[in-house]
Formats: structure tokens, C-alpha cells, sequence
């Protein structure tokens, strides 16, 4: 039998396929409670579907390794009740529900498992949401469909939330204002795992950074020693 970890969140060595393609090849790391962690590397390195697993969605699918959360296995859950322990995947599409206002979808959300944020607070923290409460959700701009799916994994009581690509086909000052949300997310203490393309803005929020290059971690350490690290930062980040 294998022991739990000590650490919030432990990923042990996990692979991952489409089918018979092998994409996630013994990923490891572990977080702390409220660490920030940039997960980053080239397109096509295995970050998104490294996050699929981790939410435990059925595809890819883990074929061993294990995934720990507070002492409990995850590897072993499906996806609903992953999100029922408190795991939250803000994906690129990000999912807004279509044909539903702000305010509808941030109730959906509320409707299976346990209730976080209350929608009042929600408004608090996104006053652009409180704004468009009434406006149906597709028809906003992609920040605001950002703050949107980030703020429907807030209105559920989660404990590790994983966006993905937050602030892909964003406008500058749009960046700014969701790093300011991600920003109070951290402070709050929940734990995150952000993989972006603009690996430099990721960092600025992160407390570590783990780099993957064909479905393997090739680099790990503090964000600040990859903003520190020009040949790393060349070779796999292209910044
Ligand atoms: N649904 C899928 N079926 C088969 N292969 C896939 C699927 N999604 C992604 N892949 C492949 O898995 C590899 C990693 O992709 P992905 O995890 O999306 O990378 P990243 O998010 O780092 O850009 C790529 O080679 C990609 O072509
Ligand atoms: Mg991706």
C-alpha cells in the first residue's frame, strides 16, 4: 500500500493517454496550501492535458500514477467527484453556459456540490460581472467571460483551482485586471495551478514554476529563478 503525502496537493508520477498516444510521461510535483504554481513549456508540451488529469475528466486517461488532495487519493475518482472534493478546471474555452445571464450561470454553478462564495460576495470582488448580472453571458467580451468562469469556480467551495490559459486573446489592461483577480485568489489561501502562453505575467503570481517539454517536467524551481534564468527562459518559454 502506498502512503498518502504530506503535502496539500501531490501528483506522483502520473501517465496519461488519448487513446494509445502517450502524452503525460511520470509527471511529480507536489504543492503546499495556498502555493501558486505556473505549470508552463511550449505548445503541444502536455500542460492542458496534464491539467485533464488532474481534474480526473475521462479523457486522457491515467493509466498509474497517483494524484493526492489533503491526504485523499484522487486518482482513483471521476471528475464529478473530484469537483466534489474541491478541484475546479477553468479551461480555455472557458465554458460559459450559452443562452444564460451572468447571474444564471453563476447560480447553476451552485447547484451540485458545496456552495463557496455567495453571489453577493461574487459581485463584491467582479463588479463587472455585477453590471452585466442581467446580460446573457455569450454576448460579453472575453475578459468578462473570463472573470465569468473564474468567478463560477468560486461560487463553489473549491480548494485547487487549475486555469487554464486565462488570459489567451486578452487585451492588455483585460490581463492586468483578471492578474488582480488571481491576485485575490491567492491571498485568500486557495490553491492554483496556472498554465499560460505569457509565462511572464504567470510568474509574477506564482510562488513556483514547473516546465514541461514532451509530456515531462524538464525544469522546476521558483518562479523568480526562471525569470532569472535566460537559457531556460529561451529554450522553452521564448521569452
Ligand atoms: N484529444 C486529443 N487526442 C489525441 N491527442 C491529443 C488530444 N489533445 C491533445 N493531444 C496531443 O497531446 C499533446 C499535448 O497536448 P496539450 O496537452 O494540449 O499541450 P499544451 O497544452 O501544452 O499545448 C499534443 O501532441 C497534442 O497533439
Ligand atoms: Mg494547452
Amino acid at each position: 500500500m502506498t502512503e498518502t503525502q504530506d503535502s496539500f496537493f501531490s501528483v506522483r508520477d502520473i501517465h496519461a493517454y488519448y487513446g494509445e498516444s502517450y502524452i503525460v510521461q511520470g509527471v511529480s510535483f507536489d504543492l503546499n496550501k495556498g502555493e501558486v504554481l505556473s505549470l508552463l513549456g511550449r505548445n503541444g508540451a502536455g500542460k492542458t492535458t496534464t491539467l485533464r488529469t488532474l481534474a480526473r475528466l475521462d479523457n486522457p486517461q491515467l493509466r498509474s500514477g497517483e494524484i493526492w488532495l489533503n491526504g485523499e487519493p484522487l486518482h482513483n475518482k471521476k471528475s464529478h467527484q473530484a469537483a466534489q472534493m474541491g478541484i475546479q478546471l477553468v479551461p480555455e474555452d472557458r465554458r460559459i453556459i450559452g443562452g444564460l445571464t451572468v447571474e444564471e450561470n453563476l447560480v447553476l454553478s451552485q447547484v451540485s456540490g458545496e456552495i463557496g462564495w455567495e453571489i453577493e460576495k461574487i459581485y463584491e470582488y467582479f463588479p463587472r460581472l455585477a453590471e452585466r448580472r442581467k446580460q446573457e453571458a455569450p454576448t460579453m467580451s472575453g475578459g468578462e467571460q473570463q472573470m465569468l468562469a473564474v468567478a463560477r469556480a468560486l461560487a463553489r467551495d473549491i480548494k485547487v483551482l487549475f486555469l487554464d490559459e486565462p488570459y489567451e486573446g486578452l487585451a492588455p489592461v483585460i490581463v492586468q485586471e483578471i492578474e488582480g483577480i488571481v491576485r485575490q485568489i491567492r491571498d485568500i489561501g486557495i490553491t492554483t495551478i496556472i498554465v499560460e502562453q505569457n509565462a511572464v505575467a504567470a510568474l509574477r503570481l506564482s510562488d513556483r514554476a514547473v516546465i514541461m517539454d514532451t509530456g515531462q517536467i524538464v525544469y522546476e524551481g521558483t518562479a523568480q529563478e526562471v525569470l532569472d534564468n535566460e537559457q531556460l527562459r529561451h529554450e522553452y518559454l521564448a521569452i
